[in-house]
């Protein structure tokens, strides 16, 4: 694999990376303590963090290195102690609650170990829920909802309770909902964990295609060294903080072992993903807005080699 290393936890002072491209999330001295009774942990320690637009990112670190509260803290799912967090450039924590979630709904969407799937709802009405929160209309939110699961390949499955769809199908469904606002990052916290290895595989897959088709910036935690080392970059972390960051391969390079990716995404069209001409939340930018991918390998729509694409992240 293609890799070049660089020690030490990264300075979030780059505003565009290598290719020009915008940072999208910059998290600056970010520290989280967690209090219970007497005890103290401090959860994230002085951490800074940047990501750019259309980046894979995935997240490694051993049980209780402050993956999870790192994507909660820079979600702004959970509070920070010190530090601050923009999301294309705004502050996160300089917004009122009620601001800041729907900030949330509409630029991001999350993807979790437990599916935390709505039980009675169907796939289709899990999907456009979130949507309708955001004030979607009715009408063009199972639309959108639709769409997605199409996207997904489940399409056959939109009148499908949780209980009535395999475990990654139910992921599958959470990477639609995920999805469904177009959001401008998706966090996802061992999507994995609970599914087989061929449904990971599947959901992986799905993950891949979404970021090097739709250019979807990606924060993905994962304890499988395989997930980690197929993302365009990992960090590692430990004890709250990032002690390593290495850059895989470029943004838009395909991963090594694309070819024998199965794949799990529909495709292909001009327009991908589908227009969100009825969601009234903000348009993200995309960095590649219409792109053919077809089921041939991910290699023949890209023309830059993993070897060119290789830098040092500053
Ligand atoms: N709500 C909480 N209250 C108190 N301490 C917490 C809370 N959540 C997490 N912690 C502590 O913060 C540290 C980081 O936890 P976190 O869940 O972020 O780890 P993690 O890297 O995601 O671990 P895992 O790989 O097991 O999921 C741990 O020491 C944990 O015990
Ligand atoms: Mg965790």
């Amino acid at each position: 694999m293609f890799k070049r290393k660089r020690d030490g936890a990264p300075a979030a002072t780059a505003s565009v990376d290598g290719d020009g491209r915008p940072a999208l999330l910059v998290a600056e001295h970010v520290r989280k303590v967690y209090r219970t009774g007497e005890i103290e942990v401090e959860a994230l320690a002085d951490l800074d963090l940047t990501v750019h637009q259309g980046e894979m990112v995935a997240v490694m670190g051993p049980s209780g290195s402050g993956k999870t509260t790192l994507l909660n803290c820079l979600s702004g799912l959970d509070d920070i102690d010190a530090g601050r967090v923009l999301v294309a450039g705004q502050d996160l924590f300089a917004m009122s609650d009620a601001v800041r979630t729907t900030h949330r709904a509409t630029s991001m969407g999350f993807i979790f170990q437990a599916f935390n799937l709505i039980p009675v709802f169907t796939a289709a009405e899990n999907v456009e829920l979130p949507l309708l929160l955001a004030g979607v209309g009715a009408k063009d939110a199972r639309r959108r909802a639709v769409e997605m699961l199409e996207r997904v390949e489940l399409g056959n499955r939109t009148g499908h309770r949780p209980n009535e769809l395999s475990g990654g199908e139910q992921q599958r469904v959470t990477v639609a909902r995920a999805l469904a606002s177009r959001p401008a990052i998706v966090w996802a916290d061992e999507p994995t964990g609970n599914l087989d290895t061929q449904m990971a595989t599947q959901v992986v897959d799905l993950l891949h295609e979404l970021n090097q088709v739709d250019g979807q910036t990606i924060v993905l935690v994962t304890h499988d060294a395989a997930i980690g080392g197929s993302a365009g970059r990992l960090i590692r972390m430990r004890d709250g903080r990032l002690v390593d960051d290495e850059q895989l391969r470029q943004s838009g390079d395909p991963r090594p072992d694309a070819d024998r990716a199965g794949g799990g995404l529909r495709r292909c069209t001009r327009t991908s993903p589908p227009p969100l001409s009825s969601c009234s939340g903000p348009r993200w930018p995309s960095p590649r807005s219409s792109r053919c991918a077809g089921r041939s390998s991910a290699s023949s729509r890209c023309g830059r080699s993993p070897a060119a694409g290789a830098r040092r992240r500053s």
